[in-house]
């Protein structure tokens, strides 16, 4: 494929509403089977070459939701982040978490942690899990940052620019997504990634997360292979 991406965003949604489709009595069983479709993803991502795979895992607003199903998530993250080191290792993929994830059960944060450490040395992708993840709590914190160099004397306010601001972020060691996919039909970015996605394309797709396949990845990408990014120039200066 040409013009693939260097890095895509993913928000990973219709977990419920795939489960319910097919009568399961919970939702749980719509994120078990989103682990394997983040299976399908991350392969299909790193063997089509790109380099940064970023999905929205768990909000920081999926903290609202009931007890029962906030508890099974974490569950599953705990065991999906074990039970997928082999296929991380194969396919050289690094994992990665941006959020506020000391929010994290502390049995899950050191899984990750560890699962961070075991895969350091892969070189293919990066695959970042944001997890406890907004966008708005992501920017304050940055704001906090830079106002405390501030007050320090290590910054003057006048002399902020956006390049202070982007490393100021979680995401200051990834480079700005260029394509964003969002599954279910929904379309809305809920909080993700505000500042990074700034001139990245948008593409929503009908399917629902747990039937997410390589060629729905590929369709996105043939989408994206056809915008036209001006990034604020004329049409003719691109092609002139
Ligand atoms: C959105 O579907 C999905 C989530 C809130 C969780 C995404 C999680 C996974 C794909 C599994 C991997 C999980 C972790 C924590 C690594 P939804 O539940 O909002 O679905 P709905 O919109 O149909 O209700």
């Amino acid at each position: 494929m040409k013009n693939i991406p260097q890095h895509v965003a993913i928000i990973m949604d219709g977990n419920g509403r795939w489960a319910k489709k097919q009568g399961f009595a919970t939702r749980v069983r719509g994120h078990e089977l989103g682990v394997e479709a983040l299976r399908r993803a991350s392969t299909g991502a790193a063997e089509l070459g790109i380099r940064f795979l970023t999905v929205y895992a768990f909000s920081e607003e999926n903290w609202q939701r009931p007890k029962a199903e906030v508890d099974a998530l974490m569950n599953i993250l705990m065991t999906s982040l074990s039970k997928e080191l082999p296929v991380l290792q194969e396919n050289g993929i690094r994992l990665h978490a941006i959020g506020n994830l000391d929010a994290l059960p502390s049995k899950a944060r050191k899984q990750l942690d560890a699962t961070r450490e075991a895969t350091a040395g892969n070189t293919r992708m990066v695959l970042t899990l944001a997890l406890s993840y907004g966008s708005r709590q992501e920017l304050t914190s940055a704001v906090r940052v830079l106002a405390e160099k501030a007050v320090r004397g290590e910054l003057q306010a006048q002399s902020i620019s956006e390049r202070d601001v982007a490393q100021a972020l979680w995401t200051h060691d990834l480079p700005d997504p260029e394509l964003v996919i969002r599954t279910s039909g929904e379309q809305r970015i809920s909080n993700f990634l505000l500042w990074q996605i700034s001139y990245a394309e948008l593409v929503f797709l009908p399917v629902l997360w747990p039937d997410f396949s390589k060629e729905d990845l590929v369709s996105a990408l043939s989408t994206f292979a056809g915008r036209e990014r001006r990034l604020g120039k004329t049409s003719e200066q691109l092609h002139a």
